[in-house]
């Protein structure tokens, strides 16, 4: 992995508890709780590969439709989540949450509010995780937001520029977006991070998500440094 062009950004789209979890003749939840852990040893892996900054896809805007059992398991996941998330955060990690929040349960949403305070000044690694996050929803929030200032009369329509949007999104405090891993042999963004991902490199693995290793991740990082990325040019 040395002297190669590591990708400062990656975005993991942890996909394939479920199926996980059936090969197993196991509850679905069961595929979640190993899929937390892995999420955990993948910061780890992304901080000595030499990444920056890693954002985690955990359950989209989408994702309410599953049976409520389900979701009662990812809530009660999301709280032990949380406990590991802050232990991060006394480690010179930034923690940034995507998505809308309000959703949640009161206690979850004052403990990922305080998670995302108390390490806002944190730069060794940023861990974004998205939760309920859609990226179209993402993108009509900052539409909201520039139409309110617009109203206002701070900002007229002409000076709606690219940077302007940009700096509405949720990742505005993050480097671009260099590489999206989707494990599962899904091919598909499923709304993860559609602006972010414009020229973003894709790395689609068979791999379910509870099954994924560092060699996987080694194996991803080796095919981004590989790729020619043009950015429109030649
Ligand atoms: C991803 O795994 C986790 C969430 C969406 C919360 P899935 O639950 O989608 O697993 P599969 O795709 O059904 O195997
Ligand atoms: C995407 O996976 C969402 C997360 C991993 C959180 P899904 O399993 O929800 O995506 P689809 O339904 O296969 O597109
Ligand atoms: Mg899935």
């Amino acid at each position: 992995m040395e002297n190669i062009n590591v990708p400062q950004h990656i975005g993991f789209i942890m996909d394939g508890n479920g199926r996980w979890a059936k090969k197993r003749a196991m509850p679905r939840n069961f595929g979640h709780s190993r899929g937390a852990e892995v999420f955990k040893k993948t910061i780890n892996w992304c901080r000595e590969l030499g990444v920056k900054c890693a954002t985690f896809y955990a359950f989209s805007t989408e994702n309410w439709k599953r049976p409520d059992d389900e979701i009662k398991g990812i809530m009660k996941l999301l709280r032990q989540y949380i406990k590991d998330i802050r232990e991060f955060s006394d480690e010179d990690i930034r923690i940034i949450i995507l998505g809308d929040i309000s959703a949640f349960d009161e206690d979850i949403r004052a403990e990922l509010l305080d998670i995302t305070d108390t390490s806002k000044d944190n730069t060794g690694f940023i861990v974004g995780i998205a939760l309920n996050y859609g990226g179209r929803a993402e993108l009509a929030l900052a539409a909201k937001k520039i139409s309110e200032r617009c109203v206002l009369g701070e900002l007229s329509p002409d000076n709606i520029t690219e940077q302007l949007v940009e700096s509405c999104l949720y990742t505005s405090e993050m480097p671009p977006l260099d590489l999206v891993i989707r494990p599962s042999g899904e091919q598909r963004l499923s709304n993860f991070l559609i602006w972010q991902a414009a020229y973003a490199e894709f790395v689609f693995m068979d791999v379910l998500w509870p099954d994924f290793t560092k060699k996987d991740l080694e194996n991803a990082i080796e095919e981004y440094a590989g790729r020619n990325r043009r950015f429109g040019g030649v």
